[in-house]
């Protein structure tokens, strides 16, 4: 009966001697292991174990033998086994051993576990399926020799080339280079499989050509006897995140450099407008010629210092703009004649300006100054004749773009680009080159703020500003500007250039907190003819508006503390709309909060300014115009 049963168990039954040699096997044992009868009797039963407890079978027997020490005997456990194939499947194996006349014995019960659950390991299989499919990671598996055995679609994406491609291929070829793929080998050389091994960062190639670094895991594959069979790799691209970051340092340090530099400025300004505001009082006063020379020297260099300020202020993103609705094309054919001499005759000037450019809002005087500091860059850099290439166009800025420029929103813009056939830059004087006082000039020949300026400007402007430029090949500079919702207005002619009007004896409060300034202020609008009365600050000009509102016109400070001069304004259009009101700022602050001038209807005069431009400002707002 025992052997009827044996006979139709579904389990293997395999008995084996102490020397490790079938000496019969059931049925079953034929149908799980794919060997016939024969092919197993009289055969150690290794041939039914894969590596390595194949090769250390005997040695387990020897051990029980010798020590009496049972590591399987008397329990079960999950193994691996061998089928005729070479495939390798669990098992669950039960042993015994018995003695049967005076020889010692073994019996095997092997359960095979392949079939067990098909539906939870094909749920399993399928999982792993879609997660090869679908991560967005390049995952490769390759052989000892470095040939890519497989990949997913993510390579596809990553390296530009189809996994059929790949297959069949070594590795180094996505390799940045010789020596990178050398640095990879040195990795893999210093693998174990016990510890996770962290990410390292290797630089790849696509099939473009281009580099980029990716974060990689390597690991060893092991073979399901435990041998190693190859490596696995786990790619993740990273160069967007790598270039996002080095755009956030790189305009994190303009803004610092900004926040010093603006400071700075500010308060040299303030300085140089008393200076020069003396001066010219001073003028009126003197007659003889050499000291009015030396005055005017004096003048001369406050006023070149006034300037630089200005471009620092600009750099700093503080200065005080004056924007207009543009039509860039008209702004760049307006210069033609100037661009042209500037560049001298080795030099051949082209525009390429796109039909049905969209408007942009900027302000037009540093639109110019931009142009002509880059067509100078590119003259600098074209000693021996070249080519310098003014271009417009309409450009759709989406998300890709934006994640380079921090503080950006995607949009429409208008492109300005500048491109010239010149020497270029290297890596190191790209990544400097918008820095403030960064010059490869000598010295007395650039400052080193011409494009600072401009990418303040820009980005004041709501744009962005990039370069690309490679040594001997020539350097683009584009500037992108939003697009402006409204159409530029026809142009007005630009107004006749004022004299000096003398005032009318008209009665000026002037609104001023720097007792220096003020008094300068004072003393020039005295001269001008005006009878003036100054207030220290905002709260005691509406006190003597309040006592006595007979003033022809108020000339206020935007800055100031306490009350600035945008809250005097607000208060003078409650409680004396009749008197109009003057501004005079300097800088970018508290202006952009009260929105823009001109759409809030308030005249501001831009600091520093000439008694000329004072006296324009006074008279048109005097007049009403
Ligand atoms: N078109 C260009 N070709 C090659 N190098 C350039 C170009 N434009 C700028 N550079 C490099 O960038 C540096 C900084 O330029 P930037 O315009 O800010 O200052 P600058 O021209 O040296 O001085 P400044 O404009 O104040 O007179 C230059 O000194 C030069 O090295
Ligand atoms: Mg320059």
């Amino acid at each position: 009966m025992l052997e009827a049963a044996l006979q139709t168990a579904v389990e293997a039954v395999v008995i084996i001697d102490e020397r490790g040699i079938i000496r019969t096997v059931n049925p079953a044992t034929t149908t799980v292991f794919g060997f016939q009868t024969d092919e197993l009797v009289g055969h150690n039963v290794s041939t039914l174990m894969p590596e390595p407890f194949r090769s250390r079978h005997d040695g387990y027997i020897r051990h029980y033998l010798d020590t009496g020490e049972r590591k399987i005997i008397g329990t079960g456990r999950h193994v691996m086994a061998r089928h005729k194939s070479g495939a390798i499947f669990p098992v669950h194996l039960a042993v015994s051993a018995f003695e049967h006349e005076g020889a010692r014995y073994f019996t095997g019960i092997i359960h095979d576990l392949s079939k067990r659950n098909d539906a939870a390991v094909l749920r399993e299989q399928t999982l792993l399926q879609s997660i090869f499919n679908q991560l967005p990671e390049a995952v490769l598996v390759s052989d000892h020799a470095g040939t890519i055995a497989l990949c997913n679609p993510a390579v596809g994406r990553v390296f530009g080339y189809s996994p059929e491609e790949l297959i069949g291929q070594t590795t180094t070829l996505l390799y940045k280079d010789d020596a990178e793929a050398l640095r990879v080998r040195a990795l893999k050389g210093g693998l174990s499989d016990q510890e996770f091994h962290p990410p390292s960062t290797v630089t790849f190639r696509r099939a473009s050509g281009e580099v980029f670094p990716a974060e990689t895991v390597i690991s060893l594959l092991r073979g399901e006897r435990g041998e190693s069979v190859g490596f696995l790799f786990l790619v993740r691209d990273i160069s967007r995140q790598v270039a996002q970051d080095e755009a956030l340092r790189k305009s994190q340090r303009l803004e610092a450099i900004g926040q010093l530099t603006g400071g700075i400025a500010h308060d040299f300004n303030n300085l140089l407008t008393i200076i020069t505001g003396n001066h010219e009082l001073l003028e009126m006063e003197l007659e003889d010629s050499e000291q009015l020379d030396l005055l005017s020297r004096a003048n001369n260099a406050a006023l070149m210092g006034a300037r630089l300020t200005n471009r620092l202020l600009t750099f700093a993103r503080r200065r005080l703009l004056e924007p207009a609705v543009l039509d860039l094309n008209e702004q760049i054919l307006g210069m033609a004649e100037m661009l042209g001499r500037t560049l001298g005759e080795s030099i051949v000037f082209g525009t390429v300006l796109a039909p049905g450019l969209w408007s942009v809002r900027a302000d037009p005087g540093e639109i110019e100054n931009a142009v002509l500091n880059l067509a100078i860059n590119a003259r600098d850099a074209m000693l021996g004749g070249g080519r310098l290439t003014i271009e417009t166009s309409n450009v759709i800025l989406d998300d890709a773009d934006v994640v380079a420029e921090p503080g950006l929103a995607p949009g429409e813009f208008v492109q300005l680009s500048v491109s010239d056939t010149g020497t270029g830059m290297s890596r190191a004087v790209l990544a400097q080159a918008f820095e403030p006082f960064f010059t490869t000039k000598e010295p007395g020949k650039g400052t080193g703020l011409g494009l600072s300026v401009i990418y303040g400007f820009v980005r004041q402007s709501g744009g962005y500003v990039t370069v690309s430029s490679e040594l001997g090949k020539g350097t683009t500079v584009k500037l992108n500007l939003p697009r402006a919702t409204v159409p530029p207005k026809e142009r007005t002619s630009p107004a006749p250039a004022e004299s000096a009007r003398i005032g009318n004896s008209e009665r000026i409060l002037v609104v001023e907190d720097n007792a220096d300034v003020r008094a300068v202020t004072v003393g020039r609008l005295r001269k001008l003819g005006y009878t003036v009365t100054a207030a220290e600050n905002g709260i005691e000009a509406t006190e003597i508006l309040g006592a006595d509102a007979r003033f022809d016109l108020v000339f206020s400070d935007v800055v100031m503390t306490g009350m600035s001069g945008f809250e005097l304004a607000d208060w003078m259009r409650e409680n004396t709309p009749a008197i109009p009101i003057l501004l005079t700022s300097g800088f970018a602050e508290g202006v952009s909060q009260a929105g823009e001038p001109a759409s809030s209807g308030l005249r501001i005069l831009r600091k520093p300014y000439s008694s000329t431009e004072l006296a324009g400002a006074l008279r048109r707002a005097l007049d009403g115009r």
